[in-house]
């Protein structure tokens, strides 16, 4: 799931990414900026991520569903938001948490009906949301119907929907030895996953099949085409009942390459058939539904927003790590080590991260979103030894940098990571179980979430007794529901903080506290200024930018002090500032 970074060469391209280095190119503020091509809504959009499992359990049975999703839009709309990212709610044998779908075109009895699905775009559209579903295009569920008929032992019109090669006994080549499940049933050959065993690939065809493989089909065989005209109802059919667009899980992955290896193969193919299939889902939607919205698991903007997506997460990246989640401990998937960047201990670095932002940024900012999520359901919770103040900082962060934030559910209220010792259900190993447990509505049973007993619910609470709550923030003013609120309305009301708005990184040296950077949109002018570290720092930059005083919209109100073009800022630890040059 990650890339391989540690090159020498960007280890050192990292390492020059010093003040002088930003200086050189970039201290210019302009203020020229284009919005990509997306629908209007977009251009200031903030997303809400909902884990439907875990939202709001509207019948008792210990697991959230839709309709409980329907009563907390109220909630939802007073954060400010106007968007809604619902993770998978199809049925499913819950493999791996929904995202192996078993029937595309039904709803997980669990969660409800595609009545109460129509209900929720509806309600949520009354309310001024939108509502993006989950497309998980690259595989089903061993149990689809179109899996169970391509494992039969005769042809039919699923055989090739499948990538099967045709011996059970033979090795498939060595890069995708690791992929191939033996022995599930009466067809001779081994099929391919994607992810988990019970998520078997679909066949969107190999770019350059190696002829020694008849399994491998070409892009274009007509069974493939098939697949992909069948890819394309799936989407019409919830757009049709009131969707606005979808997050595609997995995006990278669809047609394969003979010779790309490990995690590269599933997360981060840049195939051409791949952008061609997505290239013709925008088309559609821009014909069939020109009001929709289309973001990618793909990680990799230069492909994804080639044309296909309107934005893509980037957080498949050891730079991504580097902000929130460097420490074992934090990331717990022992791949990661050292500091993050925010963190009271201070320790971490910034410049590996915007290295490799700005290789994506800079050649897609027209084109495209590059989104970094505060938090999902992949990862650890920030929320992990942090305090309300050390979020606020992250989440100042994440709604001034350009892009779609993406605001995962409980964040708002400061939700911790659980320990390592909750039960790891339907796939969801650590710190995946530490981060899907259900939303603190109050300190009731359940902590509101549902009047099922205790050992009923889908994971267990946060037990500790100071666990946060949406009862208890909505009477703080000073709470981090409160401040997170503020922040998305900043987001709203200042044209320098639109999505698309120029972006300028100001101070941003190697192991260095403070973070400042710049967002422009026309005459309007940003400076962000961000310390996690406990420690007091000093930033001097450069504007080349003519104003006469300053007024902070958020955060601490910090002096700036100014000779010709130079300011000077003392941070004191654990501060942010957001200020408006004028
Ligand atoms: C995506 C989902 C993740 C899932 C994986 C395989 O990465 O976000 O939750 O396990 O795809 O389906
Ligand atoms: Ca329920």
């Amino acid at each position: 799931m990650r890339h391989n970074f540690t090159s020498c060469l960007s280890v050192l391209a990292g390492m020059l990414l010093g003040v002088s280095s930003v200086n050189a190119q970039s201290t210019t503020i302009t203020g020229n900026c284009t919005a990509p091509e997306s629908p209007e809504w977009v251009k200031s959009a903030v997303f809400y991520q909902i884990y439907p499992q875990t939202y709001y359990d509207s019948n008792g049975d210990g697991i959230g569903d839709l309709q409980g999703i329907i009563l907390k839009l109220d909630y939802i709309k007073s954060l400010g938001v106007d968007a809604i990212w619902l993770n998978p709610y199809f049925e499913s044998p819950f493999c791996d948490a929904g995202y192996d779908i078993s029937d595309y075109y039904k709803v997980a009895p669990r969660y409800g009906t595609n009545d109460d699905a129509k209900r929720l775009f509806d309600e949520a559209h009354k309310r001024g949301l939108k509502v993006i579903f989950d497309f998980v295009a690259s595989y089903t569920s061993i149990e689809s119907k179109w899996f169970q008929a391509s494992a039969r032992q005769d042809t039919n019109k699923f055989t090739n929907w499948y990538i099967w090669n045709d011996n059970t006994w033979l090795n498939p080549p060595k890069e995708y030895q690791d992929a191939f499940i033996k022995g599930y049933s009466r067809r001779n050959g081994q099929y391919m996953r994607n992810f988990y065993y019970c998520q078997p690939a679909l066949n969107f065809g190999f770019a350059l099949p190696d002829t020694n493989y008849k399994w491998q089909l070409p892009t274009n065989h007509p069974d493939v085409m098939a697949l992909r005209e069948e890819m394309k109802n799936v989407v019409r059919f919830w757009m049709n009942l009131g969707a606005d667009g979808f997050r595609a899980d997995m995006a990278g992955a669809l047609a394969k390459t003979a010779n790309v290896e490990g995690n590269e193969q599933f997360f981060n193919t840049h195939e051409d058939a791949t952008k061609k299939f997505w290239q013709e889902i925008r088309d559609m939607m821009r014909k069939e539904y020109p009001q929709s919205f289309m973001v990618s698991e793909w990680s990799y903007p230069k492909a994804a927003l080639e044309n296909c997506f309107h934005a893509d997460f980037f957080h498949w990246f050891d730079g991504y790590n580097d902000l929130f989640q460097k420490e074992s401990w934090r990331i717990l998937n022992g791949y990661s080590q050292g500091h993050s960047y925010f963190d009271v201990e201070g320790k971490g670095n910034i410049t590996h991260f915007l290295k490799n932002y700005l290789d994506q940024y800079t050649p897609t900012k027209d084109k495209g979103y590059i989104c970094l999520p505060l938090g999902n359901h992949d990862n650890a919770r920030l929320g992990n030894n942090r305090s309300a103040t050390d979020l606020e900082i992250i989440y100042a962060f994440g709604i001034t940098f350009p892009g779609v934030p993406f605001l995962y559910y409980g964040n708002e209220i400061g939700m911790r990571q659980l320990p390592t010792s909750w039960p790891q259900v339907e796939g969801a190993y650590r710190p995946r179980n530490g981060a899907r447990t259900p939303m603190q509505w109050s300190n009731g049973a359940n902590l509101g979430f549902s009047t099922a007993k205790a050992d009923k619910l889908y994971l267990p609470v946060d037990t500790a007794k100071n666990a946060p709550n949406v009862e208890a923030e909505e009477k703080d003013p000073s709470s981090l529901l409160n401040r997170t609120r503020k922040l998305i309305a900043l987001k709203h009301s200042e044209p320098a903080l639109a999505n698309y708005a120029e972006f300028v990184p100001l101070y941003a040296k190697e192991n260095t506290y403070p973070f400042v950077y710049a967002r422009a949109n026309g005459k309007d002018v940003v400076i962000v200024v961000l310390n996690p570290s406990s420690k007091e720092a000093t930033a001097t930059f450069d504007v080349n930018y003519t104003y006469s005083k300053t007024a902070v919209l958020s955060g601490k109100d910090l002096k700036f002090i100014k000779k010709d073009n130079i300011i000077t800022v003392n941070v004191p630890g654990q501060t942010y500032s957001i200020v408006k040059l004028k």
